[in-house]
């Protein structure tokens, strides 16, 4: 699996260079000309925590969720200082854990990153279905949330059986998304789960549409090595053909496919917090990605209040990137959209695409991976599989890797990738 993702990475960056993260880290972060930069925020904390899922989450307890809370809004006052006048940036997104549990400091988080940052686009925050109550939801649209996005898997009692989570309350959750609209509801759900096929997977998405939902994103069960579930996914050609029937389902039905994953009912409905060119990310396990340089703070709640408390910035490990380097990530984050512009590559690198990555494109259209029009490379449903493929190798031999040493150890020397 690594001689894949290790030869994808010398071909493409032109170097055997490895990517090396280390604990050298910048107190100043150099985000100030960085355009099309997001907002991330990460609140770890779950009422129960589920077997399968990769994220760093602990067990909600409201003294350590305060103690955490106000560290971080230490580190967004300490990173937002940095520039003279206040930065706009796109969008500011809150995943997790479940930062609903945390709503009634939702507002506060909010001004403090006011105070530093203009946000164009809205604000995102991510719920557990149990979340989805009215009065949650009002809190939430009165702090300034604009897009909500569900954590639902599956509607069907026996996949959350598989995953070990309660049944969603349907009707519940739908009268509450009645009661208080937003621009974009959007619902995960899970999918190449054990004996799950197409019809179970339509059911879902109709479902969600008929309950409020305008947006979907249907991710591919990933079994991650660190994590205790014993569920394994479908093997390879039915994750495919039930990658295919879900996108031509969708497509059929008019929805819009606004990343390899994710489906929209409506053009202004929209919820992804990895498609930006640049990033800043606040609280444990948050990345950054500017630049020149991509960090990520350490995993332990801990940790992180110690290190923001001592007056310095949570990073656990830096890369520094060759330009080619920096090329591969931002091709594979844009590529996510399912559609890259040559015209954006060349202003965010200051040359050409096809200069740099001709060969490679000229293969990728001769084996119909993407289509070219217009100065825009679209990838085709085999591409879109493919990418798929690619980015499952991608999670499970770098973000499997690093995740699994980060939390173990809170600040560790370095990574080899
Ligand atoms: C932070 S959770 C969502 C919010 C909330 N905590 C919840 O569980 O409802 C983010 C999403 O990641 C997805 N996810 C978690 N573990 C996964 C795995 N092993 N493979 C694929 N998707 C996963 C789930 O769809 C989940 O809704
Ligand atoms: S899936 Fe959601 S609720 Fe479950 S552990 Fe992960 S973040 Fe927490």
């Amino acid at each position: 699996m690594s001689a894949i993702t290790n030869l994808t990475r010398t071909w493409l960056t032109h170097s055997v260079k490895p990517f090396l993260f280390t604990n050298e880290y910048d107190q100043v972060l150099p985000y100030e000309d960085c355009e099309n930069l997001g907002l991330y925020i990460h609140i770890p904390f779950c009422e129960s925590i589920c077997n399968f899922c990769p994220y760093c989450k602990t067990l909600y307890s409201e003294k350590l969720c305060n103690r955490y809370l106000d560290a971080l809004l230490e580190e967004i006052h300490r990173v937002g200082c940095q520039t003279a006048e206040k930065k706009t940036v796109t969008s500011l997104y809150f995943g997790g854990g479940t930062p609903a549990l945390v709503v009634d400091r939702i507002r506060e988080i909010i001004e403090a990153v006011r105070e530093h940052f203009i946000i164009t686009e809205g604000i995102g925050l991510e719920l557990h279905p149990d979340n989805v109550r009215v009065p949650v939801l009002q809190m939430l649209q009165a702090a300034g949330v604009t897009k909500i996005s569900i954590g639902i898997q599956s509607f069907q009692e026996k996949f959350q059986q598989i995953l070990g989570r309660k049944p969603v309350e349907l009707d519940v959750m739908a009268a509450a998304l009645q009661a208080v609209s937003f621009e974009t509801v959007s619902m995960d759900f899970i999918f190449a789960l054990p004996g799950q096929n197409f019809a179970d997977l339509r059911t879902d998405i109709d479902t969600a549409f008929a309950n409020g939902a305008n947006h979907i994103a249907i991710y591919p069960f990933i079994d991650f090595t660190f994590t205790r579930s014993p569920v394994r996914a479908l093997p390879k050609k039915q994750k495919r053909k039930l990658l295919d029937d879900i996108t031509r389902y969708c497509l059929d039905q008019g929805y819009v496919r606004n990343s390899i994953w994710t489906f929209a009912k409506e053009e202004k409905a929209g919820y992804s917090s990895m498609t930006r060119d640049n990033f800043l990310g606040f609280g444990c396990s948050a990345t950054t990605l500017l630049k020149e340089q991509f960090k990520i703070n350490t995993f332990s709640v801990e940790a992180y209040c110690e290190r923001v408390q001592s007056g310095k910035l949570p990073t656990s490990l830096t890369i520094r990137f060759t330009r080619r380097q920096r090329m591969v990530y931002y091709l594979f984050w844009t590529a996510y959209s399912t559609r890259v512009d040559a015209v954006d590559f060349e202003r965010f690198f200051g040359v050409p695409l096809k200069r740099m990555y001709g060969t490679a494109l000229l293969l990728a259209r001769a084996f119909r991976f993407v289509t070219y029009q217009d100065g825009i490379y679209r990838m085709t449903l085999k591409g879109a599989f493919y990418y798929h493929y690619y980015e499952n190798f991608y999670t499970l031999a770098y973000i499997d890797k690093m995740w699994g040493i980060m939390r173990r150890e809170d600040f560790p020397e370095q990574i080899r990738l």
